[in-house]
């Protein structure tokens, strides 16, 4: 058994007001398993500092979806590191697919992203992944390669200790399609190597690496059991507490 955390991420994207996720909150820590994984949720932004006071006693963390790459400035609707902060949050998602695809987040900015995140002592869930077309050409391993190095190994050694990675094939995000157990364990396997190949197998082998993408409780345990899968990053079946608590209990 390797030393690595494991953990479970709840994205909830645009979804919950706040009346919906305090009553998730409810219901969480009425039900919540003991587990020795990390339970980490990250509401809408709205939602952050309350669902911070909520949880504050309970091992669980709140953490944000996204921040800006700036300190501070004229930047209408965004929100920095140091408001994260001051409402209590330590971890933010970077890079996921929908940033990328949506809100035009290239390799270059996230690399900005992710250092402001460090020098705020924030710790990062960096997102990596593929889409279709390039898992049908197979340059997925290239892609993923490249979206680690771009964005991320210009780190000091010791910055890893604040990172997480989310493998989330874009193919697999909200279609009810996942990897099988063997792609994910492939391509998480690469992921460590590759790291190990910058920065030294210590260091990759105590890096937590994330799958996501339609992980549901069914699916959960197979995905879970594969040795390079350190745990979860779930968006649609982190909605309801019950599959929520399924897939913790599935860690
Ligand atoms: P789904 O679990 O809904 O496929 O979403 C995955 C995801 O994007 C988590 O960040």
């Amino acid at each position: 058994m390797n030393q690595r955390k494991k953990i479970i991420a709840a994205n909830w994207k645009m979804y919950k007001n706040l009346a919906e996720a305090n009553d998730f909150f409810t219901f969480l820590i009425e039900k919540l398993p003991k587990t020795k994984a990390e339970i980490l949720i990250a509401p809408s932004f709205t939602s952050l500092w309350h669902a911070f006071e909520t949880t504050r006693e309970h091992p669980v963390e709140i953490i944000a979806q996204n921040m800006h790459q700036e300190e501070k400035g004229a930047y209408t609707g965004e929100v920095s590191a140091a408001m994260l902060k001051s409402v209590g949050i330590q971890r933010v998602i970077l890079g996921h697919s929908e940033r990328r695809e949506y809100f035009g987040e290239t390799d270059t900015l996230l690399k900005a992203k992710v250092n402001t995140a460090l020098q705020n002592e924030l710790k990062v869930i960096f997102c990596i992944g593929e889409k279709l077309e390039q898992r049908k050409a197979n340059t997925h391993f290239e892609l993923v390669k490249n979206q680690l190095q771009n964005a991320l190994f210009e780190l000091n050694k010791s910055d890893w200790k604040h990172i997480v990675i989310a493998y989330e094939p874009v193919w697999a995000i909200g279609t009810g399609e996942t990897a099988s157990p063997q792609q994910a364990q492939e391509m998480h396997q690469f992921i460590r190597e590759t790291i190990a190949g910058a920065y030294g197998s210590d260091t990759a082998d105590a890096v937590s690496i994330l799958y996501g993408g339609s992980v549901k409780p069914d699916n959960a345990p197979a995905l879970f059991s594969q040795p390079d899968i350190d745990g979860g990053l779930v968006g649609g079946a982190s909605l309801e507490v019950d599959s929520f608590i399924d897939i913790i209990k599935a860690v």
